[in-house]
């Protein structure tokens, strides 16, 4: 008789490791948006952020502790008494929670990042585990850059860490350096030369600098890891982490290989991706496996001749099965609440009624211009409910003007929640342009533009266009987005959105400097 399948947790870390990928940054409701949905998404462990790394770090941790159900919250720290006090002060309000404790082992950072010899490293991994303990029940431990690590040593430090109290040991492949055959054997080794392995839980963490992060995280499975750490849509440090998407999908469609279970609910890995995708502004590559575009579009002849007989001939998986739920039915501006609802809950999305009648109010707007609305209009409508940075500024109005002959120009209208009006205009290459520097002149903020794209969400010739722009304002990057099925109207509020999330960030370090909450923030 086959043994019962073990369940593998999933720890996720997109609010921390996938957070750090450049131009993935988050807001605090942004955060808690993900973190909700990761919670319905059923993973075991949010791995909410980096409370020493800045003090909006802190307080988003602090955050999805409370207001966050179901899974456990964890908080990263170093093996230092103030990361991990920090740590266990933004965790002080979940109800159930850990702190993840780590430090590299491997010659190279031992020698060039952290001066420190075997010995020392042996000590503070000892130490930061046993004060994590004092202050909280469960503690995980990573030797960072672990496969890279000699392996007599690592498992100095493991057997060490697992001693002082660790309850869960994680194995990073730091620098996406490992490869399958290698990585299993790592892990066999432990299991076999470090004491007390049985009694704690091992963890895998891969980075996709190779392209092996889901393999390597796969094979560590087979070679005994219980826990994957994951990001949605594998966003991360660099080339990003495993993706959590494809590690599941691979562990349910190939599930009589593995013998292992999740405890995830693959119908909401769709929504999830498209989630962070928008609020990341990170998008999905078409031929993503699970949740990109194409992966269940048959293109040739022959596939499309076969998956009409039986779908099994060419798909492995369902589109149902991650959330994918594309239908061919068009809402216009008849469709009343409840076939609105009833779409909205097909594609994966559970609104708040609140969140919902914001949603159907501008779906009915939109249909006023626009014939057909598509899939790709309904997830855009509901994917920026409370997702834009709200105010201080609003745009009352807008108009341009744009030709052959000499430079555009544009004038915009703006508000402030303080009450002020600011009307202002300017010249510009091209009436996007010109609008960016009314707007800059009518906010008195400056920035330099980085990057601006505008896409199709849907198809045909009233689509809505989706405009996002990133900036560089002190030394940070900030992006802001905006649909419409006018592109200069969508181009221009994501402008405002980024200006609003300058003055949003700049008005929460003066709150926060006034009250005096967090020493100074350090980066990692
Ligand atoms: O990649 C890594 O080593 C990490 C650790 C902090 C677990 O992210
Ligand atoms: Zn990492």
């Amino acid at each position: 008789m086959a043994a019962e399948p073990d369940r593998v947790l999933i720890f996720d870390t997109t609010l921390r490791d996938g957070e750090q990928a450049p131009g993935c940054s988050m807001m605090r409701p942004e955060k808690l948006r993900v973190a909700r949905s990761l919670a319905e998404l059923g993973v075991d462990v949010i791995e909410a952020g980096f409370p020493a790394a800045s003090k909006g770090d802190w307080e988003s941790v602090q955050a999805v502790s409370r207001e966050v159900q179901g899974p456990v919250i964890c908080a990263l720290a170093r093996c230092t008494r103030e990361d991990i006090e920090l740590a266990a002060r933004a965790l002080a309000d979940a109800p159930r929670r850990r702190i993840h404790v780590f430090l590299a082992t491997s010659a190279i950072h031992r020698q060039y990042k952290l001066n420190m010899a075997e010995g020392e490293i042996l000590r503070a991994a000892i130490e930061g585990v046993r004060l994590a303990r004092e202050l909280c029940e469960d503690v995980e431990f990573s030797p960072e850059d672990a496969s890279r690590t000699e392996l007599e040593f690592l498992a100095q430090v493991v057997e060490a860490a697992i001693e002082a109290g660790a309850g869960t040991v994680n194995i990073p492949d730091t620098v996406g350096y490992t490869v399958p055959d290698e990585f299993a054997e790592l892990f066999r080794y432990l299991r076999k030369n470090v004491r007390g392995i049985e009694r704690i839980r091992l963890s895998v963490h891969c980075h996709d600098d190779l392209g092996m992060a889901v393999a390597n995280s796969l094979t560590a499975v087979v070679a005994g890891a219980r826990q994957i750490e994951c990001t949605i849509n594998g966003i991360g440090e660099r080339a990003g982490n495993c993706s959590l998407e494809e590690v599941v999908m691979a562990l349910k469609t190939r599930s009589a290989f593995f013998n292992v279970t999740t405890g995830i609910q693959t119908t909401r890995l769709y929504p999830a991706s498209r989630l962070v995708s928008s609020i990341t502004g990170m998008p999905v590559p078409r031929n993503k496996a699970v949740v990109g575009e194409n992966a269940f579009a048959h293109e040739a002849g022959i596939h499309q001749h076969g998956v009409l007989r039986h779908y099994s001939t060419y798909e492995i998986m369902r589109p149902e099965d991650v959330g994918l739920s594309r239908s061919h039915l068009i809402l216009g501006k008849h469709s009343g609440r409840h076939a609105f609802r009833e779409r909205v809950r097909a594609l994966g999305f559970e609104l708040e009624e609140a969140d919902f009648n914001q949603v159907f109010e501008e779906f009915k707007a939109l249909a006023d211009k626009k014939k057909e609305l598509f899939d790709g209009d309904i997830e855009a409508l509901v994917l920026r409910v409370e997702g834009a940075a709200a105010g201080p500024w609003t745009l009352l109005g807008l108009e341009t003007h744009a030709g052959t002959e000499g430079p555009a120009t544009a004038k915009v209208r703006l508000g402030h929640a303080d009450g002020r009006l600011i009307e202002r205009s300017a010249q510009g290459d091209g009436p996007v342009d010109g609008a960016f520097k009314a707007i800059e002149a009518a906010t008195g903020v400056g920035v330099m533009l980085r990057k601006f794209e505008v896409r199709g969400v849907t198809e045909g010739e009233d689509a809505q266009g989706e405009a996002v722009v990133y900036v560089e304002y002190n030394q940070r990057t900030y992006r802001g987005s905006s649909v419409s099925t006018n592109i200069v109207e969508s181009s221009t509020k994501a402008f405002l959105e980024v200006i609003n999330r300058i003055e949003q960030a700049a008005a929460g370090t003066r709150s926060r400097e006034r009250a005096g909450t967090l020493g100074s923030a350090s980066a990692i």
